[in-house]
């Protein structure tokens, strides 16, 4: 399966805007989605879910696409290498709209639903914090948000070097014990990650 050939020429080309503007987040991105394909294909071999191939399809093209919004981004606050201010932090949360904004016109029936939530949504977390409220999460959004976290976490920043897989653990397994995410998620995830 090649994910970029699922993208429209116009996704294509805001992909490419974004590996131009921000490289790190492009590279993140395909990151993300690579880590979601190997969390569906571990979590349907174990039953505890059951995505069929054009399932898993569409969620990879969510996760490639899920940052997509941090285009319109302005670059000083996309590479601060500082705490953001609280009107910083605003303006980036708006990527998650911006980026729905961009691409909803160009999603099939089959596939908008499952991408506009990754979309908007992946900053979400179960136990209620996140940029808003979603009273539900599905299980795809949940593993794109776990696998961009442990991403995030794991890769060398502006402002710091990226933690060792065992530090990220540590971190996603403290939120997770706070309700941010199932633990069996993130067993999962251990897992992939160990494999690779
Ligand atoms: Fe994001
Ligand atoms: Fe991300």
């Amino acid at each position: 399966m090649n994910d970029i050939n699922s993208l429209t020429d116009n996704q294509k080309h805001l992909l490419c805007m974004l590996r131009d503007k921000d490289y790190e987040t492009y590279i993140h991105s395909l990151r993300v989605k690579d880590l979601t394909n190997d969390m569906i294909n571990i979590m349907n071999a174990f039953a505890v879910t059951d995505y069929s191939k054009k399932d898993r399809m569409i969620i990879c093209k969510g996760a490639i696409l899920h940052d997509i919004g941090k285009l319109y981004i302005d670059s000083g606050v996309l590479k601060k290498a500082d705490v953001l201010s609280d009107d910083e932090m605003r303006h980036m949360s708006q990527h998650t709209r911006l980026g729905y904004e961009a691409i909803k016109n160009e999603l099939s029936d089959d596939e908008h639903e499952v991408i506009k939530n990754i979309c908007l949504y992946h900053h979400e977390r179960l136990d209620g914090r996140g940029y808003e409220k979603k009273a539900e999460l599905p299980m795809y959004i949940q593993i794109v948000s776990v696998c961009d976290v442990f991403d995030a976490l794991h890769s060398d920043r502006i402002y710091r070097k990226g933690l060792n897989k065992d530090e990220c653990f540590a971190i996603i397994r403290g939120r997770g014990r706070g309700g941010a995410f199932g633990g069996m998620l993130v067993d999962f995830l251990e897992k992939v990650v160990c494999d690779i």
